[in-house]
């Protein structure tokens, strides 16, 4: 019997592996998480099939470790440590909300109502309200330079980890706070004076535990379920501070769940302090995010009829 030398399998083939695996672990995007675990087995940001890079040895017991690990439903982003969010890369990492793609059109809101102050000159003070890894503050902060963002949060490792992500891509004009949007002298100093006022905080009701193990059993509870029979808690409070925050003609922008449109706008409504209140639609077309501008103050002195 002769000897046949078979070549060793080349990327594709051990790509070709990783999806089949992931794909029967019920994983949404085998191909692509493949792709970007075979990357990062190899250090490089990306990995291209049809040229493909020489393996190095280790390559298939680095790849089939990571495999396993997404094959067991860890998030992606916290096997790589990092994600893509708009312009910019975030560190990610577990005991913090991994930011969505659907948030990136959340901060497109704040960013263009930034930009069209910063055109005329202004240098719009931007409030990040349940910053998490500080995704959109730090969107905000890097596509209009002009603008002065502060970002908070309750939880210690998001603090910590949007202080991160602030220091490795943001300005110096960028402030990372630890506080609770429940609490009524939250940012005092910065009462009727800010521009915009943008946030993703928790609204998952109580009896909605998500499906996917990604979310379920490694987003923080304190991201996901917003308290109250609805979820609805923390984003009353955020609209509430919202209020109070916000210069004359301000804009709050606030993501929500898909059946939280009517509510969040009542909620809105509630306060008397909004006008021009709205739900616009995610990129695919469901029902997302709250809009409201606020009101003129009656002049110092008028006295409520
Ligand atoms: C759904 S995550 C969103 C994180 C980030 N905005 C994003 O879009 O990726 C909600 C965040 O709200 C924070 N949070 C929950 N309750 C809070 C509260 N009462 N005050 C301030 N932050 C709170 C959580 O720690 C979490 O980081």
């Amino acid at each position: 019997m002769t000897d046949v030398v078979r070549p060793a399998p080349g990327l594709r083939a051990y790509v070709d592996g990783a999806t089949a695996v992931l794909a029967e672990a019920g994983v949404a995007s085998p191909r692509h998480d493949a792709l970007a675990l075979a990357a990062y087995a190899l250090g490089l940001p990306r990995v291209e099939l049809v040229l493909p890079p020489p393996l190095p040895d280790g390559f298939a017991a680095e790849l089939a470790g990571l495999v396993e690990r997404r094959r067991a439903r860890e998030p992606l982003q916290h096997i790589l440590g990092s994600t893509v969010f708009r312009y910019v890369t975030l560190r990610v990492e577990p005991g913090v909300f991994v930011p969505r793609p659907e948030t990136e059109t959340v901060a497109q809101l704040a960013i263009d109502e930034a930009a069209a102050l910063a055109a005329r000159g202004a240098r719009p003070l931007v409030v990040d309200l349940c910053t998490g890894t500080g995704a959109i503050a730090v969107a905000v902060d890097t596509e209009v330079p002009a603008s002065r963002v502060v970002a908070v949060d309750l939880s210690d490792a998001a603090v910590g980890l949007a202080r991160a992500n602030a220091g490795a891509v943001g300005t110096a004009d960028l402030r990372v706070e630890q506080g609770d949007v429940r609490d009524p002298a939250l940012l005092a100093e910065l009462d009727g004076t800010v521009d915009v006022l943008v946030s993703n905080p928790p609204y998952i009701p109580p009896d909605a535990v998500p499906l996917d193990p990604e979310v379920r059993d490694h987003d923080p509870d304190l991201a996901l379920y917003g308290g109250g029979a609805d979820g609805l808690d923390v984003p009353r409070a955020v609209i509430v501070a919202a209020a109070r925050l916000l210069t004359d003609g301000g804009l709050l922008v606030m993501e929500h769940a898909e059946v939280q449109g009517e509510a969040a706008r009542a909620a809105a409504a509630a306060t008397g302090a909004f006008t021009d209140v709205r739900t616009l639609p995610d990129l695919t077309g469901r029902e997302r995010t709250l809009v409201a501008r606020r009101v003129a103050r009656p002049p110092v002195g008028d006295s409520p009829a």
